[in-house]
């Protein structure tokens, strides 16, 4: 007898196979059940009746949703079933029947329900689609790294630096050495890594501790982020636009029916190719505040300038030249301008707003140190970061991507926190 999955019945027409897998609806007469098959390659509608099954008919037809079951049947192609294929069973064995009934039904539940059940929301539809997507743009950007030479750095989870904000570091203690402090960035540490392999990235959990409750914010989300060696802000610029565009494309073709069934219209993201719009902060500023809004010179942009800025154009912009004091302390000073620095945000279209942050980094020694002064950093700590300015310091750029807010953004979601398998925000590390 033939195993298989039910993604494969393509290749098993008119053949007996075993499937096994969840009961995920089911439709019951006196004489035949509809059991809609759920064995995670795919769903499939299996055909009992009461007439080949005998006596085992009658449990099967009161099967409660959620059972785990091993089917034996026929794969019959029949293009009005889900996938374009049914099974005609000829035994069911079941594995699990649940105690109770499955607390996730067809009626509407409140997202607070629906997160404290987390675990079995997995489960649904709409929940496999998401993280299909995910597999999917997470395989396309690696791939992105891979055939454009780029070295996989994997950078340390617990730091003694801090790379971005103070205020949103989470410390833990470390034995006899004290606090450390858990990554908000894996970019400091691919800096060190460009001296050795020119062009690089590392993709893995990053952790703030920040107290915003919006919609694109977790407290633990992953980020990939890329550093190359001579490349100015110019070339970071044109990698990220190729970059976006590429993985932007190729999850809309592979996944076009999962983004169909999320009810994503991909036209607008079909767009997403280069060019992208650049526009400097202080032309954003001025559009801001010709709209109404209260931003003033110095302020970074909230979620709802972002919004704004991003209604206006029908694909990604930049928004290029930060003052000094609102980024990182990292950023390369700009040459002719002392209060900017080269760096930009990339604003993905539809009110989505940041997905990207990036800069050229400041590669001189004194000028860098002065920047950890200013931000009230530790230069101890910050040694071995200052090193790579002492031993051939060359021109440097990079970027970090948020999968979830792009994820969310390819998906057309409203938040987050259904693009991360377990989301972690201020209110709940559960489950
Ligand atoms: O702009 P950020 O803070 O940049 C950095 O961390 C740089 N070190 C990256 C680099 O140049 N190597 O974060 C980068 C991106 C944001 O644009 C956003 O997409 C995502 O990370 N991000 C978050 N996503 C979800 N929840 C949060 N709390 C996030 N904070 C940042
Ligand atoms: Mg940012």
């Amino acid at each position: 007898m033939t195993e298989c999955y039910i993604k494969d019945f393509p290749r098993h027409v008119g053949k007996e196979v075993v499937i096994r897998g969840w009961v995920s609806n089911r439709r019951s007469s006196g004489k035949v059940s509809f059991l809609l098959i759920r064995d995670g390659s795919g769903l499939c509608q299996a055909i009992a009746e009461r007439e080949v099954l005998g006596d085992a008919y009658q449990e099967v037809k009161k099967l409660p949703l959620e059972s785990s079951l091993e089917v034996q049947g026929k794969v019959v192609e029949e293009s009005r079933s889900p996938g374009g294929y049914e099974l005609h069973v000829s035994r069911v064995e079941i594995i699990h029947k649940p105690q109770k009934e499955f607390p996730i039904g067809k009626k509407e539940h409140g997202p607070d329900f629906l997160l404290n059940n987390r675990h079995l929301w997995l489960r649904s539809s709409r929940q496999i689609t998401i993280m299909r997507v995910r597999d999917t743009l997470v395989r396309h950007i690696r791939e992105y790294f891979y055939k454009n030479d780029f070295t996989l750095i994997d950078s340390p989870i617990f730091t003694t630096t801090c790379g971005e904000d103070t205020s949103s570091l989470f410390s833990v203690d470390y034995f006899d050495l004290g606090k450390a402090f858990l990554s908000q960035t894996g970019q400091l540490y691919l800096e060190a890594a460009i001296f050795g392999l020119g062009k690089v990235y590392c993709f893995g959990p990053t952790f703030r501790a920040e107290r915003s409750k919006t919609r694109r914010h977790l407290i633990e989300f992953w980020m990939v982020e890329a550093e190359a060696a001579f490349f100015d802000q110019d070339r970071n610029l044109a990698l990220q636009e190729d970059f976006v565009s590429y993985i932007v494309q190729n999850t809309i073709a592979e996944r076009a029916e999962e983004l169909a069934s999320l009810e994503r219209d991909i036209e607008p993201l079909r767009k997403v190719v280069p060019p992208f719009y650049r526009i400097s902060y202080d032309d954003a500023l001025a559009i801001l505040r010709d709209k109404g809004s209260d931003i003033e010179w110095g302020m970074d942009l909230g979620a709802d300038d972002e919004t704004l800025i991003t209604s206006l154009y029908d694909r990604p912009v930049f928004i290029e030249n930060y003052p000094r004091k609102v980024k990182a302390f990292y950023m390369k000073q700009h040459p002719d301008k002392p209060e900017y620095v080269k760096c930009a945000d990339l604003l993905a279209p539809e009110g989505y707003g940041e997905i990207i942050g990036g800069s050229e980094r400041e590669n001189d020694h004194d000028k860098l140190m002065q920047a950890i002064r200013e931000n009230n950093l530790d230069p101890e700590r910050y040694g071995w970061y200052l090193d790579l300015r002492k031993y051939g310091s060359v021109p440097h750029s990079g970027f970090g991507l948020g999968v979830e807010r792009t994820l969310s953004w390819i998906c057309g979601l409203k938040h987050v926190r259904e693009t991360i398998p377990f989301p972690r925000m201020i209110y709940r590390a559960y489950p």
